[in-house]
């Protein structure tokens, strides 16, 4: 049993869960059966990733509970804005063949179109109406975080940022952990090298007879963030899921924090998908 995390809606999260992106929707119907099958039942998805429908597939073909399970996917950047995030969730909804989606979240704040405001608005009112069971962002700011707050008031369950040795993200983590928001960390084994390669990280894997991942998805654990590694292979899925029989001590987990190079995605406050 995965262990999980009390959101500040009362919903509980899965303390780490399965990234899909970039699968299609037969990698991702196979990857996230076996997800599944291994022990996930949090599952990553947006709809820029057009693998919902794979994604919706394997929930509807396992026979794990619905209730069991917990689904996330994100508004794109092309459809901020009230009435259009209304239908753009009723479109993801659909291609998952779900009658609510666990967590929805906006995928990025783009602030120069300045809509998250409308859009997060429209969320609060689909949580209303019982077709999201929590909401949130992903890749907010401090300063994006607050303006949200204070213009809806209310706070978001989950920011789904980059976050990995190389980007470790103290600051935004302190500025989640502060308004209660729990922190997912996107990109979580820094997409593999040189993350996973580097000579301090397999010293402490060594030292545990696990993985290098195995080591970088506990400290993220330890952190208190939610990592959502993506794996099609199964192997890996299972190993990456097993991360919580160990423990890394002070020392070690300052070693993990301290191999800081930078960020390998956008920067929120200019970064535009749509
Ligand atoms: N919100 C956002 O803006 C945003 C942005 C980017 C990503 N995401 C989400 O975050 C998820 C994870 O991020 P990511 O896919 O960019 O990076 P990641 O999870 O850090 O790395 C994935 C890569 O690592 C490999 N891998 C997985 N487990 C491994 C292991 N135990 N040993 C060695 N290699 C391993 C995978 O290959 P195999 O598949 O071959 O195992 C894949 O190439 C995405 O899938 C997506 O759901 C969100």
């Amino acid at each position: 049993m995965i262990p999980t995390i009390e959101l500040n809606d009362g919903n509980r999260l899965p303390a780490i869960g399965l990234g899909t992106y970039p699968m299609n929707d037969d990698e991702a119907r196979s990857a996230v059966l076996s997800a599944i099958d291994v022990g996930y039942r949090l599952i990553d998805t947006a709809a820029r990733y057009g693998n919902e429908t794979g994604v919706g597939r394997a929930v509807a073909d396992t026979d794990v509970d619905r209730g069991d399970l917990f689904i996330a996917t994100k508004l794109p950047g092309s459809d901020h804005g009230y009435e259009s995030t209304l239908a753009s969730f009723e479109e993801s909804r659909r291609r998952l063949g779900l009658d609510y989606v666990d967590l929805y979240l906006i995928h990025w704040p783009l602030p120069r179109i300045d809509k998250y405001v409308d859009s997060f608005k429209a969320m609060i009112k689909l949580r209303d109406d019982g077709l999201v069971r929590s909401i949130g962002v992903s890749n907010f700011t401090d300063e994006q975080l607050r303006h949200l707050i204070r213009e809806t008031g209310a706070r978001p369950s989950v920011n789904q940022i980059e976050l990995h040795p190389a980007f470790n993200q103290a600051g935004m983590r302190a500025v989640d952990a502060g308004m209660d928001i729990v922190t997912q960390a996107w990109s979580p084994l820094g997409r593999g090298k040189p993350v996973l390669s580097h000579p301090l990280v397999r010293g402490i894997a060594d030292a545990h007879s696990v993985s290098p991942a195995q080591v970088v998805l506990r400290w993220e654990v330890q952190l208190g963030v939610v990592p959502i590694p993506k794996s099609g292979d199964p192997d890996r899925q299972r190993s990456n899921l097993a991360v919580f029989d160990f423990t890394l001590d002070d020392e070690q987990m300052r070693v993990m924090s301290g191999l800081e190079t930078g960020r390998i995605g956008g920067d929120p406050d200019e970064h535009e998908e749509f």
